[in-house]
């Protein structure tokens, strides 16, 4: 694996692989490595000749009191689990290449709307700063498809209306979450957790699979369904952010007429805020 820190040794490399014709797959992470990211890794080797991971802990999409000074930083710990799976490419860049003009500064990307809900209202700014790095991992990389995982499916949709509306070249491809054996969701901010609230934490799947299937099976009382949902995760010691039930494609309100949903779950053990969800297809 080449190991490349600087803008310029980034694009030097990628010049001889677009030279050679070779397609350019990303994997955009903030590090801290788990085999969610991993996935994202073998599955841009089936779409593209050279995979480029990118590690970069983005100052921009985190809140004032949120966890960027705690963020666990694992570089030795990274570059073996993505020798491991061969990857190609690994650009770790320092701060002052990425934000040239300070973090606080420079022009961001904002995408409207879509982030105005979810996550983007219980976290104010993220998502501008994660659609301002994204777009600037595109253009410094200027890769054929970047992979991102569902886990972050709001991220997703907002990355995909961010690509959409500039017309950047990239085909995004969107990866299952992986999950541990519990039915955890795998997430780089699992490790905050106790050993006790990692058992606790198990508990979101379950709900997210009862729902589902109460969908499928026909009942159709959407607010109630996440109520239920909303009062199980309270009653189990959650401190629920919130429960959507909403159109998958558009992140809207869902009506009975519709039939492709997500069922999106935020929700805190302890300060560690834990996000999670599933996508039904009814009948
Ligand atoms: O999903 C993440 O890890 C981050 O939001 C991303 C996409 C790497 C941008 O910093």
């Amino acid at each position: 694996m080449q190991i490349v820190h600087t803008i310029k040794d980034l694009q030097l490399a990628l010049s001889l692989i677009r030279q050679a014709k070779q397609a350019i797959a990303l994997v955009p992470t903030m590090g801290n490595l788990h085999p969610g990211h991993l996935q994202l890794v073998t599955t841009a080797q089936q779409h593209a000749d050279t995979v480029v991971v990118s590690l970069f802990v983005n100052p921009t999409q985190f809140g004032a009191n949120e966890d960027l000074d705690k963020y666990p930083r694992t570089l030795q710990a990274d570059i073996e689990k993505l020798e491991a799976v061969h990857t190609d490419i690994l650009f770790a860049p320092n701060i002052a290449d990425i934000y040239p003009h300070g973090s606080e500064h420079s022009t961001h990307v904002h995408v409207p709307g879509l982030t105005d809900i979810l996550c983007g209202a219980s976290r104010p700014g993220h998502f501008d700063g994660v659609t301002t790095i994204v777009a600037k991992l595109f253009n410094m990389t200027r890769a054929d498809v970047a992979l991102f995982g569902e886990k972050d499916f709001q991220q997703l949709a907002v990355i995909r209306r961010m690509v959409d509306d500039l017309n950047i070249p990239i085909n995004i491809v969107s990866v299952p979450i992986v999950r541990e054996p519990s039915g955890l969701a795998m997430s780089s901010r699992n490790g905050y957790l106790s050993a006790q609230q990692r058992q606790l934490a198990a508990a979101i799947h379950p709900i997210l699979l009862t729902t589902q299937q109460a969908l499928i099976d026909g009942f159709s009382d959407i607010d109630s369904l996440r109520d239920n949902a909303a009062k199980s995760l309270n009653d189990k010691g959650f401190r629920v952010d919130y429960v959507h039930i909403l159109q998958r494609d558009h992140l809207k309100p869902a009506t009975k007429k519709d039939k492709e949903l997500v069922m999106l779950i935020a929700a805190y053990l302890g300060s560690t805020r834990l996000i999670d969800n599933i996508t039904i297809s009814l009948p």
